[in-house]
């Protein structure tokens, strides 16, 4: 499964089953986020018995009922922009395990308290991710147009047309989606980020699906 095609079958997942990931599975995991962490400076764990990090009672509204497995995205306070590395990064680690056969929930709501995470000395506990074998896959998310997130001066090239395609389908708190994406004269290309709750994340993850559709990178 490529990452496009991951990118439009993921979607977030509430309810899992109790069935634990088969070892194979954890070491691709494992192996993935080490390699991220060594090329992001981040400190992602892949925790496989998540115990009580979520309950139906902290997560009444959203409905995450429980998951077998977390992903606790850490990292040090002195990295820039460190909300929105954890967003690029997890999502890179989010569509991996779509191509597993896994599935996901970034989840802003958990209990800081009992998740089995390490912490280290100057290092912050930014979000978590829910992480298992769903019930059921998830269902597409309802979303503004493509005409109301971007925006550009001149006519918009193919690739900044595939980059907002998939941007579209990125994962946002509360499905806020408040971000644009701005083509300039030059080419270059701009995210804006509209405010919000856990806004800085999910404009990683939006810059990262942005680049899967392009097919570039953007400094
Ligand atoms: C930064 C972030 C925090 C989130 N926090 C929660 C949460 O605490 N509980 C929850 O059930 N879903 C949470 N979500 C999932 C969003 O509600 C979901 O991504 C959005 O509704 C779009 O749906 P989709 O992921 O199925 O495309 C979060 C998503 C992101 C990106």
């Amino acid at each position: 499964m490529t990452e496009i095609e991951a990118i439009r079958q993921r979607h977030s997942v509430r309810n899992y089953k109790s069935q634990r990931i088969e070892e194979d599975i954890v070491q691709k995991i494992r192996e993935m986020s080490d390699e991220i962490n060594r090329e992001s400076g981040l400190h992602l764990q892949f925790i496989e018995e998540a115990g009580k990090t979520y309950n139906k009672l902290l997560n009444r509204t959203s409905g995450l009922d429980s998951a077998p497995s977390v992903i606790a995205c850490v990292g040090n306070e002195s990295i820039d922009d460190l909300d929105e590395k954890v967003g690029y990064y997890g999502e890179k680690l989010v569509l991996f395990a779509q191509t597993l056969g896994l599935n996901t929930c970034w989840a802003g709501i958990f209990s800081r308290k009992k998740i089995p995470v390490e912490i280290g000395p100057g290092e912050k506990l930014v979000i978590s991710i829910a992480i298992g074998y769903g019930e059921n896959a998830g269902k597409a998310h309802t979303s503004k147009s493509a005409d109301q997130l971007s925006e550009s001066a001149k006519d918009m090239p193919d690739w900044f047309t595939k980059g907002v395609e998939m941007a579209i389908l990125a994962p946002t708190a509360m499905n806020q989606q408040k971000f644009v994406i701005k083509l300039n004269e030059d080419d270059s290309v701009t995210f804006i980020d509209k405010g919000g709750f856990f806004s800085k994340v999910d404009l990683g993850i939006v810059k990262y699906h942005f680049e899967i559709g392009s097919a570039r990178h953007i400094e």
